[in-house]
């Protein structure tokens, strides 16, 4: 259990030993310091129970606290507020236990099992910023997961399965008609064929032929029946888009590699949908399927609803088997394989119809037990200054690949450590470039739509990723240079600023929680910025090193320690890489 709880517990216990029960403790960081550290407000939910004067009640309290001697400075403001301190035995003793192991101070929240789909990168489509955030957030959910002790899969369920997969074949067709896949009669082994196109290719191609389809109709039409015949396993057509899966996987894997990102699954659409035969069974037998203008659908609409929401798509009019079928699909899989208590879509906010559907869908024919929750975990978009979805200059979409070299271009640049050599450079800035966009990607709320400014993010002061880093690098050195000095234990410390630094350590499980609850980073983010701005107070303010009383320089080099310790570990949370030197 963390200090932090036992603490509450602790307190909880104090106040029935006042005469008071109750289960949920109101306590809260002092923002009067000069009162005291936190204020107890438990006197006046009391009121509503007890219906005894607040005061009275506070007074009840505080000869309890008085006998405990980890609690200074109590007092009680206004009509019934409880002020108090922690004393510096006390606050010694939990940061010399957090010290020892900072993992056992945080609140596990297993064993669950979660499935996380937070890829959804796209075949033969460059990965764009809305894939990023995506990356981000679901990535740095699973390791608050693991770190909470769930299992958590994280799922790449990548975009394999529809209409654009059509329409490269169709391009292909067209650059190259003598393929032997487009030939009904070759009979021989079609991975001995060559298939000479790169992902580099495939990146020109689907943008093309979606451009030639917005024109002519026919194009369209025939991008479509190749995208039916894939979804059937036609003979040739299958084994062309099995192999442009082949092409694209490596460089969508080498994508995710550079936001630090990795998957335990590395399933496609087209995986779950060998699920869809079953699927579309367990519909049919309990009548739940309908025909409608030549399409497949299962209706989820409800009276007591308040907005339409149109029955899901199984099968188009076309043939083709439709988005919402593979995420329907995805679940039966999932049960299947995993058996996960949860999974959890990290995809943006204007899919919550789609996902709304299906769970309904799913609901309906109970395609998984209802005690497993089912959760979109949706996120806004990243603006550009005019205040809609980022775009590249000439309003195209702006490709993850040039997002992340615009901002590398800025980190490299503000590279002044003389001693970093030139050949090391290109790897640090990469490194920065990154933890700025994922630092300034999980900092707003995630619903939050938020404006991409790469001078701010890459700034070296400020709520940036480069600022953390800096100040981290910083905390190791010191700590390197401290190496030949023992320092085991905090037994002393001077001012009001390490007291502070102890006070939001002694806060990390509650900040931890807070994120896992809401199932988004910007708590932990915000807690990184604040802990180390405390601390680079403390370090501007003290000559650590060269102190000369030695106790309170071995308890600084300690609390700079659990500083830095803390930091590695949200940062790894976060998804952040620190470089060797900045
Ligand atoms: N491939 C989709 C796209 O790029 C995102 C997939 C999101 N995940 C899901 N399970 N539907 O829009």
């Amino acid at each position: 259990m963390s200090i932090l709880k036992e603490l509450e517990l602790d307190l909880l216990k104090i106040i029935e030993n006042a005469g008071y029960k109750e289960d949920q403790l109101s306590l809260e960081p002092s923002n009067r310091r000069d009162l005291g550290e936190y204020q107890l407000n438990d006197a006046m939910q009391l009121v509503k129970i007890y219906h005894q004067n607040p005061r009275e009640i506070a007074e009840k309290i505080v000869k309890e606290l008085e006998k405990d001697d980890r609690f200074t400075k109590i007092n009680i403001a206004g009509p019934g507020f409880i002020n108090f301190s922690l004393s510096d035995q006390y606050t010694y003793e939990f940061l010399n236990k957090m010290n020892q192991d900072i993992q056992a101070n945080i609140d596990q929240k297993g064993p669950r099992k979660i499935v996380i789909d937070y890829g959804g990168a796209n075949v033969a489509k460059a990965l764009h910023v809305g894939h990023l955030r995506s990356a981000n957030i679901g990535e740095a959910l699973k390791r608050l997961a693991k770190l909470l002790g769930c299992e958590a899969l994280g799922d790449a369920h990548l975009g394999d399965y529809g209409r654009p997969l059509g329409l490269v074949i169709k391009e292909i067709k067209e650059e190259f008609p003598d393929l032997p896949f487009f030939d009904k009669n070759y009979t021989g082994d079609y991975s001995e064929v060559e298939l000479p196109i790169t992902n580099a290719d495939l990146e020109r191609i689907y943008p093309l032929a979606s451009a030639k389809a917005k024109e002519d109709e026919d194009y369209l039409e025939e991008a479509r029946n190749l995208t039916s015949k894939f979804q059937n396993h036609e003979k040739g057509i299958y084994e062309l888009w099995k192999r442009i899966i082949e092409i694209s996987k490596s460089d969508i894997k080498k994508m995710y590699d550079e936001l630090n990102t990795s998957f335990e699954i590395w399933n496609g659409e087209s995986d779950e949908m060998a699920y869809f035969d079953q699927l579309l069974k367990i519909y049919e037998e309990q009548g739940l399927i309908e025909e409608s203008e030549g399409a497949i659908v299962i209706p989820i609409a409800k009276e007591e609803d308040t907005y339409t929401i149109p029955p899901l798509m199984m099968i188009r009019s076309n043939g083709i088997k439709s988005y919402d079928a593979t995420d329907l699909a995805a679940i039966l899989e999932r049960k299947e394989n995993y058996n996960p208590d949860e999974i959890w879509y990290v995809v943006d906010n204007r899919q919550s119809l789609h996902f709304e559907q299906v769970f309904r869908a799913a609901r309906l024919v109970n395609l998984i037990d209802k005690k497993v929750n089912l959760e979109h975990i949706d996120f806004g978009t990243m603006n550009g200054k005019d205040g809609k979805p980022f775009k590249t200059r000439d309003g195209g979409v702006m490709t993850l690949k040039d997002l992340i070299q615009l901002v590398y271009s800025e980190t490299y640049k503000k590279i002044t450590n003389e001693s970093i050599m030139e050949e090391e450079k290109p790897l640090i800035a990469k490194q920065v470039a990154i933890a700025a966009i994922k630092y300034a990607d999980l900092l707003p709320y995630r619903g939050t739509d938020y404006v991409f400014e790469v001078e701010k993010f890459t700034d070296l002061e400020g709520k940036t990723g480069p600022y953390l880093l800096y100040s981290t690098i910083r905390m190791r050195s010191l700590l390197t240079k401290a190496d030949g000095i023992s320092a085991n234990q905090i037994t002393k410390l001077k001012g009001l600023t390490e007291k502070e630094i102890a006070l939001i350590l002694l806060n990390l499980p509650s900040i931890i929680e807070k994120s896992f609850d809401t199932k988004s980073l910007n708590d932990i983010s915000e807690y990184l910025y604040k802990l180390t701005s405390a601390y680079n107070k403390f370090y501007s303010e003290n000559r650590i090193l060269t102190e000369e009383d030695t106790e309170l320089k071995e308890s600084w080099i300690v609390l700079t320690n659990i500083v830095y310790r803390v930091n590695l570990l949200l940062l790894d949370i976060l998804g952040i890489t620190i470089p060797e030197k900045m």
